[in-house]
């Protein structure tokens, strides 16, 4: 799972601190939070509080007398740290350094070596540590039914059936849920479930709201009949939920609304990748573009986070392949044929095309998205998976 860097930035008086977090803030990657340690006593954080990734201590020029308490107010097991300082002194610097602090920066801030900087020091503070955590994908159409939902299943089930994963496939499409009928399931109500419960939830826990699938799948959806409207979730619930998802299982895939709250919003932020899904028309590709927007420079998604496919292609269609890739330079484009009979078919059986038809050409093309979007890293790919998936470093 994708996790932002935690940064916290502390020191004497707020102008130290808006001009830091400014100067970072959107920089993707990295969420920031300030503390003004005002009085110079007490603690920087609580005990019972998760330690900030990394730390940068803001000083003023006035730095012997703000440094001093803030130096004593770090514990012993304190983050890795930056002093910034708009005075460059030698006395300052020894201090810093006597401290412990790994570097002192001074004025003019860069922004961008600044915070590639301050997430060299998260990624160090998490060296050693178990990073256990699922990676996690969604499918979000640009526009109804563009077939989202269609490809969450089939990827899902491909990986819970090829690799010896563990796969959760969780239906946040609360209003609309339709994978289970993809399935042939039952529709349940495990999704709000277990939101009820995120409080107390734990790996154990969580499978229990679990529906299986005759493969290993498992899956979590919200039945229609609960009537629960997304405004009525708070985001902290689906925040604990899925933290407990990806210690409890090996991939989640997630069949994500169009609509962008702040539910889809805790999700994304998440994300080791997100899967557009399009077809080939001019709204189409003017949606396409919206969202693609709305999850770069809202969300900070960087590009290589980002997968489009363009469903039902047609080498004939008016517009081509070529429009996409020469509006999303860099971004990774595949296409999934149309197959109406074998969709059609694969409804209304709820066996998923990829295990119904894997020889045709829609079934390949959809293996050929499974093992892109969630490669098989037992075969080659650990390293660039591994260690430092957390910070989104692949
Ligand atoms: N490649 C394809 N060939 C033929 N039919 C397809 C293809 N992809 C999807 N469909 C069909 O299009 C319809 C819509 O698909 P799906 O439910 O996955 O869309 P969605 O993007 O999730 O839409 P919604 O806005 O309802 O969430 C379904 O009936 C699906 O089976
Ligand atoms: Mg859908």
């Amino acid at each position: 799972m994708f996790r932002k860097a935690h940064i916290l930035i502390a020191g004497r008086t707020q102008g130290a601190l808006t001009g830091l977090s400014g100067l970072l803030d959107g920089y993707g990657g990295i969420a920031i939070d300030t503390k003004v340690h005002g009085n110079g006593h007490g603690e920087l954080w609580r005990s019972n509080e998760p330690l900030p990734d990394a730390l940068v201590l803001g000083i003023g020029e006035n730095w012997h007398v703000e440094l001093p308490p803030l130096l004593a107010a770090l514990p012993a097991n304190k983050p890795p740290f930056l002093v910034a300082c708009p005075v460059n002194d030698i006395d300052l610097m020894k201090l810093a350094m006597r401290a412990g602090a790994r570097d002192v920066v001074t004025p003019p801030y860069e922004a961008t070596a600044l915070a590639e900087r301050l997430l060299e020091l998260a990624r160090e503070s998490h060296q050693g540590q178990p990073t256990k955590a699922a990676r996690m994908i969604a499918f979000i159409n640009a526009k109804g039914g563009s077939g989202g939902s269609f490809m969450a299943v089939n990827v899902a089930l491909d990986r819970a059936r090829s690799l010896a994963h563990r796969v959760m496939l969780v239906d946040l499409d609360i209003q609309f849920a339709s994978l289970s009928s993809y399935l042939n399931m039952n529709a349940g109500n495990g999704l709000i479930r277990a939101l009820e419960s995120a409080d107390s939830l734990d790996t154990a826990a969580i499978t229990g709201y679990a529906q299986k699938h005759e493969s290993s799948l498992q899956l979590l959806t919200a039945a229609m009949s609960s009537l629960i409207a997304p405004d009525d979730i708070a985001e902290q619930r689906v925040a604990a939920l899925f933290e407990v998802l990806g210690q409890a299982y090996d991939d989640i895939v997630v069949d994500l609304p169009r609509r962008i709250d702040r539910i889809a919003a805790t999700v994304l932020e998440r994300l080791d990748k997100v899967v557009l899904v399009t077809q080939q028309t001019v709204t189409h590709l003017q949606d396409t573009k919206r969202i693609f927007t709305v999850l770069r420079d809202y969300l900070g998604i960087s590009n290589d986070r980002i997968s489009i496919v363009i469903n039902r292609f047609d080498r004939k269609a008016e517009v081509r392949r070529a429009d996409f890739a020469e509006a999303f330079p860099g971004v990774d484009l595949l296409v999934v044929p149309s197959d109406f009979r074998r969709v059609a078919e694969s409804i209304n059986l709820g066996t998923p095309v990829i295990e119904s038809a894997p020889g045709s050409a829609i079934g390949k093309s959809l293996k050929a998205l499974s093992e892109r979007v969630l490669p098989d890293l037992a075969q080659g790919e650990k390293a660039a998976g591994g260690l430092l998936s957390w910070l989104g470093v692949r």
